[in-house]
C-alpha cells in the first residue's frame, strides 16, 4: 500500500478526486531536469508529457519509458485532510525498469542516496 498527498490548488487534484488509479513514477539520479519539468508547471497550461516517450501501463495511464521503476496503484482510500487530498493505493503492478540510484527531493534540493541508503547532503 502506497499513499500520496496531493494540494488543493494542483490540477492534480481535480483528477485525484476521481480517477480510480494513479501510477507513482521513480526518477534516477541525474533526472532533475525532468523532475523539475513535473513538479514545477500545472496540467492546466501544459502538457507535460509532450515529447516524452511513455507505454501506457494495466491501469491505462501513461508511463515514462525512462523512469527507474513505477508503481501501478488502484485508489482504495480518498480523505481530505486540510488543504489536501489523500489517496492511499493498492499497488496491482509495479517494475523496476533499469539499476540506478533514485533521486529524491531533501532540504529543497536533490540528491540520491548513498549505498547504505541515507541521503547524502548533512
Ligand atoms: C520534488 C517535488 C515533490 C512534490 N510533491 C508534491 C506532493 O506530494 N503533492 C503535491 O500536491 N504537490 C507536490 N509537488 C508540487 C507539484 O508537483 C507542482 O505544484 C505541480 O506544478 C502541480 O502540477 P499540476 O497542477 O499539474 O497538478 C512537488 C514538487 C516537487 C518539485
Amino acid at each position: 500500500m502506497v499513499q500520496v498527498a496531493v494540494w488543493e490548488e494542483n490540477f492534480s487534484y481535480e483528477l485525484a478526486q476521481r480517477a480510480p488509479a494513479f501510477v507513482l513514477q521513480i526518477l534516477g539520479e541525474g533526472q532533475q531536469d525532468l523532475a523539475h519539468r513535473f513538479g514545477s508547471v500545472s496540467g492546466r497550461t501544459v502538457d507535460k508529457l509532450v515529447g516524452l516517450e511513455t507505454f501506457t501501463g494495466v491501469t491505462g495511464f501513461p508511463i515514462l519509458r525512462d523512469c527507474l521503476a513505477y508503481l501501478e496503484c488502484d485508489v482504495v482510500f480518498r480523505w481530505k485532510a486540510g488543504d489536501h487530498l489523500i489517496l492511499v493505493g493498492r499497488v496491482i503492478h509495479s517494475e523496476v525498469r533499469r539499476p540506478g540510484r533514485p533521486l529524491i527531493y531533501d532540504h529543497a534540493d536533490y540528491d540520491a542516496p548513498t549505498k547504505e541508503g541515507t541521503v547524502g547532503k548533512a
